[in-house]
């Protein structure tokens, strides 16, 4: 593992934080025209969602409430390691609400799927799904997300929220990282 600074570290922006910004506009819009009249609770799941969270509720033109939640299955690695644990749960009662699972990324479709099934146990009235980032996994049974912001390919990706063992959250960019940062 080879860490040096995202200058040296990054091998290409993917999304500069104008696409990102242009982006989240749309989402928003869409979202504000879904839930017109409701009061939606926006879930962020922490830690990689919550640039996009922030960005993403403050485009939404209605009523909302917010909660934070934190889940984690890779555990410092770059594939994930099938297990998804729960680190904080939300204690808003999500009975009749509309939920809304707010997520950076969707790679093998593990986290939202467990998510998902953990939160129909509480009786919301529905439960929307977002991603900012699809990866194109090529697996037609994984979980299918409801909105997404681009769809990307199979690369390892950091910045605005996306981790590699914690470290380039704070880039205002994605970016792929270089190989021989994580071989
Ligand atoms: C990342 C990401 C999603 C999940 C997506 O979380 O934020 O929650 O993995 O991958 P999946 O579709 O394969 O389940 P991570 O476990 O790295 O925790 P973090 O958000 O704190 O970085």
């Amino acid at each position: 593992m080879l860490i040096r600074n995202a200058e040296q570290d990054v091998k290409y922006v993917m999304f500069t934080r104008e696409q990102i910004a242009a982006r989240c506009r749309e989402l928003g819009k869409e979202l504000t025209e879904k839930f017109r009249g409701e009061t939606p609770l926006m879930i962020c799941v922490l830690r990689g969602a919550a640039f996009f969270f922030t960005d993403l509720c403050r485009e939404m033109d209605c009523l909302m409430d917010m909660d934070f939640i934190a889940a984690s299955s890779y555990f410092k690695g770059t594939k994930s390691t099938g297990t998804v644990r729960l680190v904080k749960d939300s204690n808003i009662d999500m009975g009749k609400r509309h939920v809304v699972i707010v997520e950076d990324i969707i790679d093998s479709g593990l986290t939202l799927e467990y998510l998902v099934k953990l939160f129909a146990t509480r009786e919301p009235k529905s439960i929307t799904t977002v991603t900012l980032l699809d990866k194109d996994v090529n697996k037609p049974d994984r979980f299918r997300v409801d909105y997404y912001g681009f769809k990307i390919p199979d690369e390892f990706v950091v910045g605005y929220g996306l981790d590699y063992a914690d470290y380039y959250r704070n880039l205002p960019y994605i970016g792929v990282l270089k190989e021989e940062c994580y071989k």
